[in-house]
């Protein structure tokens, strides 16, 4: 049944590029607007988009690069867009209810000073976001930079965003959601926003950019021929490239993670198809995603160096402060240390420019990917023991294990102000699993 052409977002134009030198200002215009998609057979699915299409554009940018992006709210809800992983000014971050309501615009602006990796932007309105992403605000943010690009890994129609997430269909094609505080899972995979899709490659190498925008879904991952899982080799986590490629054969990815991975196509004979497989038992269990063909043959000159980047990290010596952060359920809620989310309190206070451990303690037996805003961290260690390579990088969105312990390193830096962090399971995250950080100077 895999026999729909898999979706790949367009890269937005953008409306105006001036200056060539270092400090090039791109600038996209985006409406937020209802619209459809075709994401099964039968009926256009309704969705809410960005220019009204599911995913959203995808906007690539160089690394150092101010971009602008004008958000209009053509819809009849408030919305606020958070750039996910990216170091922006307070007012630019998509603040919960840093409302653009209807019929108004904002200008946000994204200086992109990070290394190259990928990124998603997606709305982040209190209590709604689960709902906004699911019915299609969300979309691809990528940064290159030339340390990247020099690595000569694959790229171009070889490199390609995946939005992976579950969706409840009714017999009509339009979608159902819930608000739980469980979150909501959904019987049906869709891939870029197409179900039962099919990718045709070559028999070479891709990189593909693994995005979990699902509501609460953990997914783990092989990649099939038959039922033999295949290695492939991860190469990015969060926040940019890894050290060194990592192979494996599985890979657990949870909401608002993303992972780059490179697979090489080229063992498989023309005409084999390969499946992206989850092997998590979670119900309503999804085990195929998508597929993919092999339908011809290419030479490859991509590679995969065995050095990709050095990782920025702090060590605890450099630490000057910490705070520890309890997960956990009580009272019908979810809490981030006995509390849930209110806009008007602040609950950490940060200095910029100085070493935080946090230690994120989950007391309850759900995993929660936390996430925080502002700067990507490193994690130094997960239930006391060395975190595995592929989360040994730049890490924004972390699994904290159900009655685990991950301590986490970081630098907040470049902006002062008001900064949330939450779990990322979308519905945890609406029933105010989330609390704020003020960085101050
Ligand atoms: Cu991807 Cu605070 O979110
Ligand atoms: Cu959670």
């Amino acid at each position: 049944p895999f026999t729909n052409p898999l979706r790949i977002p367009p890269v937005m134009a953008r409306s105006s590029t001036a200056g060539a030198a270092a400090a090039t200002l791109a600038a996209y215009n985006l409406t937020i607007k209802t619209g459809t998609a075709q994401m099964r057979t039968g009926n256009p699915t309704p969705i809410v988009g960005f220019d009204g299409i599911f995913p959203g554009p995808t906007l690539v940018v160089e690394r150092g690069e101010t971009t602008t992006v004008t958000q209009t709210n053509a819809w009849t809800e408030n919305v606020t867009i958070h750039n996910h992983g990216h170091k922006v000014a307070a007012e630019s971050d998509g603040h919960p209810v840093d409302y653009i309501t209807p019929g108004s615009s904002k200008v946000y602006t994204y200086p992109n000073d990070q290394p190259a990796g990928t990124f998603w932007y997606h709305d982040h309105t209190m209590d709604l976001t689960g709902a906004h992403v699911y019915n299609g605000l969300a979309g691809f943010y990528i940064i290159h930079d030339a340390a990247e690009d020099a690595l000569n890994l694959p790229s171009g129609n070889y490199d390609i965003p995946l939005l992976l997430q579950d969706k409840q269909f009714n017999a009509d094609n339009t979608l159902t959601y819930t608000s739980q505080v469980g979150g909501f899972l959904g019987n049906t995979p869709v891939v870029n926003g197409v179900a039962n899709a099919v990718h045709n490659v070559a028999n070479r190498k891709y990189r593909l950019r693994l995005l979990n925008g699902s509501d609460v879904r953990l997914w783990n991952l092989q990649l099939r021929a038959g039922t033999t899982p295949q290695t492939f080799q991860v190469i990015s986590s969060d926040g940019g490239l890894l050290q060194a490629p990592v192979s494996t054969t599985s890979l657990s990815i949870a909401p608002g993670e993303r992972y780059d991975i490179v697979v090489d196509f080229a063992p498989h004979a023309v005409g084999t198809s390969l499946s992206l497989f989850n092997t998590d038992a979670t119900a309503p269990a999804i085990s195929t995603l998508m597929q993919f063909t092999v339908d011809r043959t290419e030479t490859d000159t991509s590679a995969v160096p065995s050095a990709l980047a050095s990782i920025r990290r702090y060590t605890e010596a450099e630490s000057t402060g910490s705070a520890n952060i309890t997960l956990a359920f009580a009272n019908g809620n979810w809490q981030l240390n006995g509390l849930t989310y209110d806009p008007a309190r602040i609950d950490i206070t940060s200095p910029s420019n100085a070493v935080r451990i946090w230690t994120l303690t989950n007391n309850s037996g759900a995993m929660h990917p936390f996430h925080k805003h502002l700067v990507e961290f490193n994690v130094l260690d997960i239930n006391g023991q060395p975190p595995p390579a592929h989360e040994n990088g730049l890490k924004d969105t972390i699994q904290v294990p159900g009655r685990g312990t991950v301590r986490i390193i970081f630098k907040n830096e470049g902006f002062t102000g008001t900064y949330v962090f939450h779990c990322h399971r979308l519905g945890h995250e609406d029933h105010r699993m989330m609390l704020q950080e003020s960085v101050t100077p």
